[in-house]
């Protein structure tokens, strides 16, 4: 895996940026697999101020919530919207679909929409027990998209962007590990104190699936954009 290392989340959400907008550049038809939660908020502000041409990318995203209305907003389809979709034209946007009373065949339907759409980039965030999209220690590295139970350390992460913490839904639709692997390159970015442990047991650890983001180590073509903090265990 490839290191770049910077100084702060702002640093890291321009690289981050950059590697994407050449990617969107460099192809006729682009795929973008793209994240939520906090880490690329800046990179999605970068989009939202820069306006690449975006006409030709398709994206699919890592994960969606089970049980919330698209348009609740605390679902990821509004999170994307607000912070993307609603600013720059695409191609087409794909989010599982977690508001369905069967979820299997959603999840069958959307792993179908990645194997015909094939994700030349995929964003991820990294969680502070080392989960890729929601995919929690354990889970097998040939996954594919499937409903996952949210452990309490990311329910916990996560309740700020919910009124009570009991509205945070126990259940989420993700990509699995395989689906992720899929992706021609991978971007993993992380900042701060809090990303330090997962950021070295990703680097260093032994490949396990007690850390989902070791599975990035058998990828061949992974850059992992930190910020200072979060690489200082690493050092
Ligand atoms: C989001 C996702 C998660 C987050 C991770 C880090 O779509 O799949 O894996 O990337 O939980 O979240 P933040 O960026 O909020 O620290």
């Amino acid at each position: 895996m490839k290191v770049i290392e910077v100084k702060n989340a702002e640093e890291l959400s321009m690289v981050a940026y950059e590697k994407i907008v050449d990617k969107i550049n460099s192809k006729e038809e682009v795929t973008l697999g793209l994240a939520t939660g906090g880490s690329p908020l800046g990179i999605y502000e970068l989009f939202r101020i820069n306006k690449p041409n975006t006409a030709h990318v398709t994206t699919v995203n890592l994960d969606e919530y089970v049980g919330l209305n698209e348009n609740d907003q605390t679902s990821y389809h509004s999170y994307m919207k607000k912070q993307l979709f609603n600013h720059l034209s695409f191609k087409a946007n794909y989010l599982p679909n977690g508001n369905t009373t069967n979820l299997n065949e959603a999840c069958k339907a959307y792993e179908e929409i990645i194997r015909k759409n094939p994700v030349d980039l995929q964003l991820l965030g990294l969680g502070e027990n080392g989960h890729i999209g929601f995919n929690e220690p354990g889970t097998s590295f040939t996954s594919s998209t499937h409903i996952v139970e949210l452990t309490k350390s990311t329910r916990n992460a996560n309740k700020i962007y919910f009124e009570n913490e009991k509205d945070v839904p126990t259940y989420a639709v993700t990509m699995g590990i395989g689906s992720i692997l899929k992706a021609k390159e991978i971007v993993i970015i992380a900042y701060g104190l809090k990303k330090a442990a997962a950021v070295k047991e990703m680097l260093i650890g032994q490949v396990s699936d007690g850390c989902p983001a070791t599975a990035l180590q058998n990828h061949p073509n992974v850059t992992v954009v930190v910020d200072e903090e979060a690489y200082t265990l690493c050092k």
